[in-house]
């Protein structure tokens, strides 16, 4: 069996599978929404795979590449990204390929051996701006470190306007068969998951690294995006790359207000439902409240990015913050948000026990 897609004359979708059964993405991030890991598979005078995927779905994807390559062998692999939900099986191509030129950086290469993977004759290194002339089309790569990992690179297509860009607009959500950004409804289904996967993973810390990538893909002429997670788009592109631009600028997508608040007992969760009953009674009705000790922080981080003010209520514990509060803090902190108008509550009680 092989669950394969084509995503244009001689270039196929060769992931082949969504991962519903993991419950943490990096063992921290909740995707009840599924992730599928996505490989790419290009027919030219030589063939070439572009990443490959989570070991998850390693015996799909194997099959997928071998239906795909019928009787031809596979010429070249080129590592866009070396963390694992896409390079686990690297070394099970090269067993089964042994004569495939393996194409990175050198910080590609670095990890390889970190990893324990064979270093060889057949490892190829390449630089930003190298190209690769595979028959009709030739491949520019483009460095993109830190997108989000700093061996990133992104592969552009010049023949034919394909982007493979890697983590970068990818997001979380299972494909459910459909592949393409105008077969699935990508606002009411992906935006969500597309934000917490960026933000939190991708480049909620790295918006300068994000803006450098817009910058060299605003130089080319894309017709596709391929990412490594989710919809290949190929059509409404502008759509996706402003919310990127947004986001690695750390502007909010809205005005309006995110409010968590941290309570032990309820007392202080009734003065956040008090300020949002007070912010809807003058007209801000763009309000989401969450109960930081039952959400996950990246859904927490998520909204921050989207909105542009942000309300924090904590009562006290251990004499300072409480902790699924603080915790929020940190994220923000680690993330880097930016240019949001913040209200703070403090639900003090014990302070005037201590005289402070
Ligand atoms: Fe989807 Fe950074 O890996």
């Amino acid at each position: 069996m092989y669950n394969i897609r084509k995503v244009r004359e001689n270039l196929y979708w060769v992931g082949g599978g969504n991962d519903r059964r993991t419950s943490l993405f990096e063992n921290i991030h909740p995707i009840p929404e599924g992730v599928s890991y996505n490989s790419y598979l290009l027919l030219d005078e030589k063939t070439v795979l572009l990443d490959t995927v989570d070991w998850s779905i390693g015996g799909q994807f194997i099959a997928n590449v071998d239906h795909v390559l019928g009787d031809r062998p596979l010429d070249y692999m080129i590592i866009n990204h070396m963390e694992p939900d896409h390079a686990a099986c690297i070394e099970e191509i090269r067993c089964r390929y042994p004569d495939v030129k393996v194409i990175g950086n050198k910080k590609t290469f670095d990890f390889m051996e970190q990893f324990g993977f064979k270093i060889n004759e057949n490892c190829v290194e390449v630089k930003d701006g190298d190209t690769l002339s595979l028959g009709e089309h030739e491949f520019l790569f483009i460095s993109a470190p830190m997108v989000h990992w700093p061996e990133t690179m992104a592969t552009f297509d010049t023949t034919t306007g394909v982007l493979f860009s890697a983590d970068a607009f990818g997001t979380f959500g299972s494909l459910d068969g459909k592949l393409f950004n105008d077969e699935v409804n990508f606002e009411r289904d992906f935006l969500v998951p597309a934000r917490r996967y960026y933000t939190n993973i991708v480049g909620g810390k790295y918006g300068p690294q994000v803006q450098s990538l817009l910058k060299k893909a605003s130089n080319l002429d894309i017709k596709y995006i391929c990412p490594l997670h989710g919809p290949v788009w190929r059509t409404d592109m502008d759509y996706f790359i402003d919310k990127y631009d947004k986001w690695s600028k750390y502007q909010p997508e809205e005005e309006g207000v995110l409010i968590v608040y941290g309570s032990l007992y309820g007392n202080t969760e009734r003065a956040a439902e008090n300020l949002a009953i007070r912010l809807a009674d003058k007209g801000m009705t763009n309000i989401t409240m969450y109960d930081a000790s039952k959400t996950h922080v990246s859904y927490l981080i998520a909204d921050a990015f989207r909105y542009s003010h942000i309300v924090l209520a904590s009562a006290t514990y251990n004499l300072n913050i409480y902790p699924p509060v603080d915790n929020f803090i940190r994220d923000m902190k680690a993330l880097n948000l930016q240019n949001r108008t913040f209200a703070i509550i403090e639900n003090g009680t014990w302070r005037l026990n201590l005289g402070s």
